[in-house]
């Protein structure tokens, strides 16, 4: 075996764990009782948010088909709804955004954990079985109450 090999090799071994990697994030929430479905971001006007009616009024709507959106603001340094409630069996449509910096949206113990980029509207789908209480954290430092900026999801029955 020529150094060629093993570089070929190792460029293989790799790709698979970046294909490995995006399947654990997208598929790998679902032995907790919650699955990432869908990972798409659109733009918004950070400073405008009032005028988006998404997010005049930070909320959790339930949709005609039986499934809910959630639209939440992720601002210095809270989590608006919070407690964020949804219902056990659900699937959920996160949309967030913020007006201010870049912050995280990550809902402890899931593999629900994005960026949140002010001008861009990040959006996953959720699905939610088990009753339960899980905390939501910032993970991007987003200024001196960073350490504080934390939240709830409630799953409630
Ligand atoms: Cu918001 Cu760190």
């Amino acid at each position: 075996m020529n150094i060629h090999t093993y570089e070929k090799l190792w460029l293989a071994a790799s790709m698979l764990l970046i294909v490995g990697f995006i399947a654990t994030v997208t598929y790998g929430a679902v032995g907790l009782g919650i699955a990432m479905i869908d990972d798409s971001e659109s733009s918004i006007n950070p400073d405008a948010l009032d005028e988006d009616d998404r997010f005049t009024d930070p909320r959790v709507e339930e949709m005609d088909d039986g499934t809910y959106e959630a639209y939440v603001v992720a601002e210095q340094y809270r989590f608006n709804p919070d407690p964020l409630e949804v219902p056990a069996n659900s699937t959920v449509t996160f949309y967030v955004t913020s007006p201010d910096v870049i912050h995280g949206y990550e809902i402890v113990g899931t593999n629900v954990n994005t960026m949140v980029i002010p001008g861009e509207v990040a959006t996953m789908t959720v699905e939610f079985e088990e009753p339960g209480e899980y905390g939501v954290v910032c993970n991007e430092y987003c200024g001196a109450g960073h350490h504080g900026m934390e939240g709830e999801v409630h799953v409630v029955p």
